[in-house]
């Protein structure tokens, strides 16, 4: 079937979904929902059979949804309507929450229903169970809901569903947010940032200016403060109390002018930052504090686990050197398998866009930031006495693929989206040594297919590429669990002495053809050129991406039904003029 998927933007679940219906054998194209006329124009080139709208903000046109059924994925159990369907779910404490695929009709989330899926609620951000739960749930609901079409089922009306038991809800203002931080518990302030996290956040104040709150994680105190203060700081985590603890504050964008975004939340504060006293804490530290322990060490007997998980998988210079810093003792451990472990959500989406854009030169910190992620990708190259491993459980993109790549072994959870390209983002040529690790993994396909095709690609489809090694584990939890089982298989491995020679052998074979150096310096070249060269397309697409402007067209790569007849090539300089090669906002929130 031709199948247009109409979105906000091509977020995760989007691609997600993208990836499903195309391995199904469909035809899948994609338009971004930007104006009804531009839609209409889209169904009239495409002529899909089936219209599928995982992530949208505003109605379907009705001459749309009265000639092609269209089916929206709404994030909410059977019978919920309305915009903030996850941030209510999360708010008033729902154990089990759902997906609902419904048909397009006149009133919003009201039409009869195609498919649904339930899951348990975890304690999380309203992201990572859009990440996760949502996601792999509306990944079977839209299956389930295709292949019903096509058997020319039809839709139940949402009250005749099994078990519906959803409402129609109104959409979640700022007063419904609001923080008593002289009455709410950790719990409570938890739950609020929870609801809000990856947009809007909370409005609050810091430091008496007004600023919307994210990433919030609990810290328990052993001494009773008075509530709501700022009280310390540690890496760019801002410690707050509450009348029963205290949470730590990641990320924060501030709310007094125009043109500000989300960064970390001591960036937003520097001055203020600077006075607070450091909160102190190992390096191994068990807990969950944005910015404050978000790398750690686990040793076992025979193997090694670094964790790290840096929000939204974004990694500024600081982060990169700490991580550099955490593998170098790693290394120095006599164990023969280490095992890098990114987070649930993310594994890593390469060099920090919004450190990057709030920096007095973006262009200097974009350097600094490719420096420090090039020097992290070398030590994993040359760590050539141990296997390492790099174990995805989230999503990757951009150098986050590539540095993933530099590791022995790159394992990866089922259903795991990689975007191995740098274009999107303004052209950006892209470092991390890839013009070394990829042409050495590629089992099938080229390396100009990867990074021009500029399309994600799912850790199953990576397999055969040899982008990825093994792919197991529907969930996170159990992914975890085989790394730890094949870990310590791999540790106990009789040919493990043969493997680390052949390493060796063969790192030492790649030096003498070619030295690491000469790819690094040949790569940062172009990348020099990309940030301080006269073509600002990296410059526009960040800012584009930072600021989350809103598409204002849908890229050719993407929609299939503009590329006939073949589009002209592309212009090579000023970003605006090229769809194509600008990342322009992509919010990626769920939406009813
Ligand atoms: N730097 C800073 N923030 C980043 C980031 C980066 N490199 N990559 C993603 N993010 C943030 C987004 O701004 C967004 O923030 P918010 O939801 O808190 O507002 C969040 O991570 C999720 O990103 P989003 O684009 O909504 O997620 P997605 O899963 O739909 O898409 C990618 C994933 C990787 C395709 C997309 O995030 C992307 O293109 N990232 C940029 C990759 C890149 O070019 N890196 C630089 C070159 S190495």
């Amino acid at each position: 079937m031709r199948i247009l998927l109409l979105t906000r933007s091509f977020n995760s679940l989007s691609q997600r979904l993208y990836l499903d219906l195309t391995a199904l054998g469909h035809a899948v194209s994609v338009e971004l929902d930007i104006a009804d006329a531009v839609t209409i124009e889209a169904v009239a080139l495409f002529k899909p059979a089936l219209i599928v709208a995982p992530y949208l903000t505003r109605a379907i046109p009705e001459s749309i949804w009265r000639q092609t059924v269209c089916l929206i994925v709404h994030p909410g159990v059977v019978g919920d309507r309305g915009p903030s369907a996850l941030d209510w779910a999360i708010a008033e404490g729902e154990r089990e929450w759902g997906v609902t695929v419904l048909q397009a009709v006149a009133a919003l989330d009201a039409g009869p229903v195609w498919a649904a899926e339930t899951f348990a609620l975890r304690e999380a951000t309203k992201s990572s169970i859009y990440r996760q739960e949502v996601t792999a749930a509306a990944s079977r609901a839209v299956v389930a809901a295709v292949r019903h079409f096509e058997a020319q089922g039809s839709a139940l009306p949402a009250a005749d569903w099994p078990g519906a038991r959803g409402r129609p809800r109104r959409a979640m203002t700022q007063a419904d947010r609001r923080i008593a931080w002289a009455r709410d518990g950790t719990q409570a302030v938890l739950r609020a940032l929870r609801a809000a996290d990856g947009s809007p956040g909370v409005l609050d104040a810091l430091f008496d200016t007004p600023c919307h709150l994210f990433d919030g994680h609990a810290q328990p105190l052993h001494h009773r403060h008075e509530p709501g203060l700022v009280i310390a700081r540690r890496g760019d985590a801002l410690l707050r109390t509450t009348i029963d603890g205290a949470v730590w504050i990641g990320h924060v964008r501030r709310a007094d002018g125009a043109g500000h975004f989300k960064r970390p939340a001591a960036l937003a504060f520097p001055a203020q930052s600077a006075e607070l006293p450091i909160w102190p804490g190992a390096l191994d530290a068990q807990a969950g504090a944005a910015g404050a322990s978000d790398i750690r060490l686990e040793v076992e007997a025979e193997t090694v686990y670094l964790h790290f998980n840096f929000h939204n998988g974004a990694m500024s210079a600081t982060q990169c050197e700490s991580l550099n810093a955490a593998l170098r003792q790693a290394l120095a451990l006599p164990q023969r398998v280490l095992v890098l472990l990114g987070g649930a959500d993310f594994w890593c989406n390469g060099i920090h866009l919004n450190v990057i854009e709030a920096a007095d030169s973006p262009a200097d910190e974009s350097w600094h930031n490719i420096t420090a992620m090039n020097d992290l990708t070398r030590t994993l190259i040359e760590a050539n006495d141990r296997i390492v491993v790099a174990a995805m459980q989230g999503n990757a993109g951009a150098g986050g693929v590539f540095m993933a790549l530099a590791a022995d072994q790159v394992w990866a959870r089922r259903g795991v989206v990689l975007n191995p390209h740098y274009k999107n983002m303004g052209n950006l040529y892209g470092s991390e040594y890839w013009t070394y690790l990829l042409p050495r993994r590629l089992r099938a396909g080229s390396v100009d297919t990867v990074m021009n095709r500029r399309l994600p690609l799912d850790a199953e489809q990576a397999l055969p590429l040899g982008l990825v090694d093994a792919v197991f584990g529907a969930s996170p939890p159990a992914f975890i669990a085989e790394v730890r089982q094949r870990a310590t298989e791999l540790a106990r491995d009789a040919d493990l002495p043969a493997l680390l020679r052949a390493k060796r052998n063969r790192r030492d074979a790649d030096e003498a053809r070619m030295p690491l150096s000469s790819y690094r310096e040949a790569e940062e070249v172009r990348m020099r050129r990309n940030f301080y060269g006269f073509d600002p397309s990296y410059h526009i697409a960040r800012a584009n991406f930072v600021h989350r402007v809103p598409a204002s067209w849908t890229p050719r790569h993407l929609a299939i039904h503009r590329q006939t007849p073949p589009a002209p090539p592309a212009p090579p300089t000023a970003a605006q003029s090229d769809p194509d090669q600008v990342t322009g906002g992509s919010g990626s929130q769920p939406a009813g």
